[in-house]
Order: C-alpha cells, then sequence, then structure tokens
C-alpha cells in the first residue's frame, strides 16, 4: 500500500509517505526561507516522498517558538514560499504547511501568551493569560496566515494543535484554567481551535484539504487522553479532512513508553471511531514498519520524521526493497540500476 496513490480533495499524493514537519532553526529574524530550506525539502521531494509538511510556520513573530523559526506574519513572506513550493511540485511531491503559534512555549519574548497564566516549566517566562481581545488577533494572524499560503502554492493546510503550543493549551484541562466560555468542559476547551479553523477557513479554498495535528494523550494524570482526544475530533471533524496524530508536549513530562510505531495504536481509534483519515507515525524506520502502519488500517498515511533526516531517499530505498517500481529522476538513473540496497 505504501506506493498506492491517495486522493483526498484536490490533493493527489504519488505514494502515502508523508515527512513529518521539523523544525530546522535555519531561518532569520524575519522568518525567511532560506537556501538550507530550498535544499533539505527538496532533497526529499528528490527522493520520493509524497506529501511535504513544512515545518512549524509562525503565524505572528511572537508565535515562534525559538527565533530562527520560519514565520507566515507578512506578505513578505511569501515569494519565498512560493520559491520552495514550485521546487517541490517540480521534484513531483506535494507540500503542505503547518501554521502553528507557540504560545507559552516561545522563547521569544519573556511575555509570551497562554490560556492561563502558568509557565511550562522553571525554564519558560510565565505567560500572559489572553484576553478577548488578544484571541481576536491571533485569529487574525491565522487567516492571514492561510491567505498567504494559498497565495504561495501549498496544496494543504496543517493547524498545529499538538505538542503543547496556543492551541493544545486550550484543549488540555492541564493548560486551561480559565473560567470563560474557553475553559471548562471539553466542548468550551475546544471554542479556540473551532474558531483557528473558522478563521483559517475564510481563507482557505473548500477543494483543498485541511489537516490537524493533534496530540492524542498529554501522558499526564487529569491531561487529555485518546478517549478525550476522539471527543474532540468528533466535534470539528465535519470541518477538517485529516488527522496527523502525535502525542505529549503539554505538561514536562516523558512519554511513557517510545518504541517503533509507538502512537499508530491511538492513530487506529481516532482513525474508525471517528471515520476519518489519518496520519500515523513515530518511530518509523523500515518500509516494513509502515507497511505495517498502513495494513492495519491505523492511518492512511505513514509520517517518518528523523529517518528522513538520516536518509533523504528512503523511499527510493524502500520501493527498491519492496520490488516495487518506482520512476527515478532521470539524473539519478545511473545510481539506480546499480543499487545493491537489498543486500545492505
Ligand atoms: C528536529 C525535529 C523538529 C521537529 N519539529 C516539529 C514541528 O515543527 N512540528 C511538529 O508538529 N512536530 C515536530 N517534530 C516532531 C516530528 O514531526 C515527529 O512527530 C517526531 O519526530 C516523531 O517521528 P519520528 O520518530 O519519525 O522522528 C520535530 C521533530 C524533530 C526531530
Amino acid at each position: 500500500m505504501l506506493f498506492e496513490s491517495f486522493e483526498i480533495k484536490s490533493l493527489e499524493l504519488r505514494n502515502r509517505i508523508v515527512m513529518a514537519p521539523m523544525c530546522q532553526y535555519s531561518s532569520n529574524e524575519k522568518g525567511e526561507i532560506k537556501p538550507w530550506h530550498l535544499v533539505h525539502y527538496t532533497s526529499r521531494a528528490i527522493g520520493g516522498v509524497g506529501l511535504i509538511m513544512l515545518e512549524a510556520t509562525a503565524v505572528s513573530p511572537y508565535g515562534r517558538i525559538s527565533k530562527n523559526d520560519l514565520g507566515i506574519w507578512s506578505d513578505e513572506h511569501v515569494d519565498g514560499l512560493k520559491e520552495l513550493t514550485s521546487l517541490i511540485h517540480e521534484n513531483g511531491a506535494k507540500i503542505s504547511i503547518q501554521l502553528a503559534h507557540a504560545g507559552r512555549k516561545s522563547k521569544i519574548t519573556s511575555t509570551s501568551v497562554a490560556p492561563s497564566s502558568e509557565a511550562f516549566n522553571s525554564d519558560y517566562g510565565i505567560p500572559k493569560q489572553l484576553e478577548e481581545q488578544d484571541i481576536r488577533e491571533i485569529l487574525s494572524s491565522f487567516q492571514h496566515a492561510a491567505r498567504r499560503a494559498f497565495l504561495s502554492g501549498f496544496d494543504a493546510v496543517e493547524i498545529h494543535a499538538a505538542h503543547g503550543y496556543l492551541i493544545n493549551e486550550f484543549l488540555s484541562p492541564l493548560a486551561n484554567h480559565r473560567k470563560d466560555s474557553y475553559g471548562g468542559s471539553l466542548a468550551n476547551r475546544t471554542k479556540f481551535l473551532r474558531e483557528v479553523i473558522g478563521a483559517v477557513k475564510k481563507e482557505w479554498p473548500e477543494d483543498r484539504p485541511l489537516f490537524m495535528r493533534v496530540s492524542s494523550k498529554d501522558y499526564a494524570k487529569g491531561g487529555n487522553d485518546v478517549s478525550d482526544m476522539i471527543q474532540i475530533v468528533e466535534l470539528l471533524k465535519k470541518s477538517v479532512d485529516v488527522i496527523d496524530v502525535s502525542t505529549g508536549g503539554v505538561v514536562d513530562v516523558p512519554k511513557t513508553a517510545v518504541y517503533p510505531g509507538y502512537q499508530l495504536e491511538d492513530a487506529f481509534k481516532i482513525r474508525n471511531e471517528c471515520s476519518i483519515s489519518t496520519i500515523g507515525g513515530g518511530g518509523i524506520t523500515t518500509a516494513d514498519m509502515a507497511e505495517y502502519a498502513l495494513q492495519s488500517n491505523s492511518c492512511d498515511l505513514v509520517y517518518l520524521g528523523k529517518e528522513l533526516l538520516r536518509n533523504p531517499y528512503w523511499p527510493l530505498k524502500s520501493a527498491f526493497e519492496m520490488s516495487v517500481e518506482l520512476p527515478w529522476p532521470f539524473q539519478y538513473k545511473r545510481g539506480k540500476y546499480e543499487a545493491k540496497w537489498r543486500s545492505v
């Protein structure tokens, strides 16, 4: 299945392999695309990835995790991002952008923002609790970011609602202690995310897919677990097309067990209980493991992070191992016929 195509709305992928979003810490103060990004992402398109998920890209300067993150808070970002999407398309892959706001995990200023005024841990400042007016401004940032994502030629948008960043802080009872309509019940805690989706959809065309990355569990007592995430996805599933399943990050605790495919069980539950497409992954390094993720109905697409940092040509290599005939870039054909990957 790994090398079967996949279609959702207007997006057609040549295979089921997704490059997971991974911050490169290689931009500048202005959040601009640099040669590193052009080379790094294009290499994975040449290597055969179906969908590249661009790293967390900040919708506002204070929404950056760190000062070298990419940004999409200004119209000036469009030209650089457009150059990147063109290169990816020229090399047969598709590209989505991950729209992000770091919330209380921003190290940009000493006054980050969050649903409640509580620091992530002692390495981070105490955030300012967001007022209604601040929330309106952040929603407007997401809306404009979606407009720029369209102008830049992205095939999909992913809302980053995972890993303890701003949206995830609203979703989790461990970071959201608000007494207003944004806090308390599970439905209230999803209000901010529902508004973010609404803001993005004002600009993002209906025929292009909208992805959402979630942390299916907080790994801590009193936090969200996959059963809560299933309820959250149920509330939102009419407005999003694909759930990208990750875990953790809201509170400063280690993941309890990390083994190859450790998040697939939650991807399976969300996919099958909510009847929605998922991207699953975590610790996947081999073609067999990626194939298992799909065959076990855990997900429709598989993401690989660190393995693609190690080997940009992982899809070409995996196709070879699975005896799937994949077209290689013509420039690399002489390498293909002498490949001995199977016996490595
Ligand atoms: C260097 C690095 C940067 C990352 N940056 C992001 C990010 O920008 N957005 C995100 O959602 N996850 C981020 N992640 C998490 C990955 O997308 C992925 O979920 C994680 O690495 C697990 O997959 P893997 O075991 O295949 O690497 C990052 C991971 C790494 C290693």
